[in-house]
């Protein structure tokens, strides 16, 4: 059958025909929120290329997982900001260290919350990369030995799950046998699995004084015009044990998570970086676009195209616009 028998516009016509026949949504259950925590006391700072996000000490980070957690998001990811950095990233692993205290303050406060950890050098090294440099290499081997200290101390501390962001080969093994060893079996893996080397991290270098010194990160993060190696790569990690497995970043790439969700039944998340949700801050402030009309679309996409979880920053916003019952409905 064709026009003028078939009229696609006949489920359009008002709000209530459009709901029955809407086949993906965004839920608070999907929402990660980030979280940067620096230390001191009493303090709260805005980044300013991110509109909206601060960087809390310890204290007042506590009130902030308890206002998201009362808004029904179910996990927070923290990036730490430590006291100093060092060659061989000891802030990442020390059990006092910035990250191990605030799960420890947030436990204490919050216990029912998910609480997800970054499990990366970058924030803690003198150079700004994501592993140990020898022989003017970012050396992979080296490197996983303090992954997975870092992973087993943030175990300690009381993370309910940890994260690897680094892009080591075998990292996600390395951490899963360190946490197993030390009676972690049951602390889960989201692994950054196809994370690619993007200017859209720029913010959130900002964000948590991470930038490289010298070089960048096209050694050890994904070359952008790649799909099938970002398979490979998730296939190693879905072998290495990873629970979850995520795409980074979201905008740009979601067809690698669309080739993700048709490759493996594994849940998948996608993360909505910095640099997204920076223009969307910036044209929305400009009155160019309609914030939350953009977010909705972009967030349900990221669902479209087969993402199970969202990590944004836009999570708090979205929580609430859900809760009042305006997110998708103008
Ligand atoms: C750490 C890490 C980065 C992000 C998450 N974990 C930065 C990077 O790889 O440079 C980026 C998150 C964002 O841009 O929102 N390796």
């Amino acid at each position: 059958m064709f026009f003028p028998e078939v009229r696609m516009r006949r489920l359009r016509r008002n709000e209530n025909l459009r709901r029955m026949v809407r086949e993906n949504r965004v839920t608070v259950d999907d929402l990660i929120y980030p979280l940067f925590v620096m230390p001191g006391k009493d303090s709260i700072q805005e980044v300013s290329s991110m509109p909206g996000v601060y960087r809390f000490t310890i204290d007042r980070l506590v009130k902030e997982v308890e206002e998201v957690y009362s808004l029904g998001i179910p996990a927070v990811i923290l990036f730490g900001i430590p006291e100093f950095k060092d060659e061989a990233a000891t802030g990442a692993y020390d059990d006092h260290g910035i990250v191990q205290e605030a799960i420890r303050a947030i436990k204490k406060e919050v216990p029912d919350i998910v609480v997800i950890t970054d499990v990366c050098l970058c924030e803690y090294t003198s150079h700004g990369h994501c592993g140990v440099i020898k022989d003017g290499e970012i050396n992979n081997d080296i490197t996983l030995e303090l992954l997975a200290q870092t992973a087993v101390s943030h175990a300690e501390a009381g993370a309910d799950m940890v994260a690897p962001s680094d892009m080591m080969d075998g990292r996600v093994a390395a951490i899963r046998s360190a946490l197993d060893n030390e009676g972690f079996e049951n602390i889960p893996i989201m692994s950054y699995a196809a994370k690619y080397a993007s200017a859209f991290y720029g913010p959130f270098r900002e964000a948590a004084e991470s930038t490289p010194q010298f070089g960048d990160r096209r050694s050890y993060q994904m070359d952008p015009p790649n799909v099938k190696e970002a398979i490979r790569e998730i296939e190693l990690d879905i072998e290495e044990g990873a629970d979850i497995v995520m795409v980074k970043p979201g905008l740009a790439y979601m067809d690698v998570v669309r080739a993700a969700r048709e490759n493996f039944d594994h849940p998948i998340a996608v993360y909505n970086v910095s640099g997204e949700y920076s223009m969307v801050k910036a044209a929305a402030r400009n009155g160019w676009v309609d914030e939350k009309r953009i977010v909705y679309e972009i967030l349900t996409g990221f669902k479209r195209a087969g993402a199970d979880l969202i990590l944004t920053y836009h999570a708090k916003d979205v929580a609430r616009w859900i809760k009042e019952g305006t997110f998708g409905v103008y």
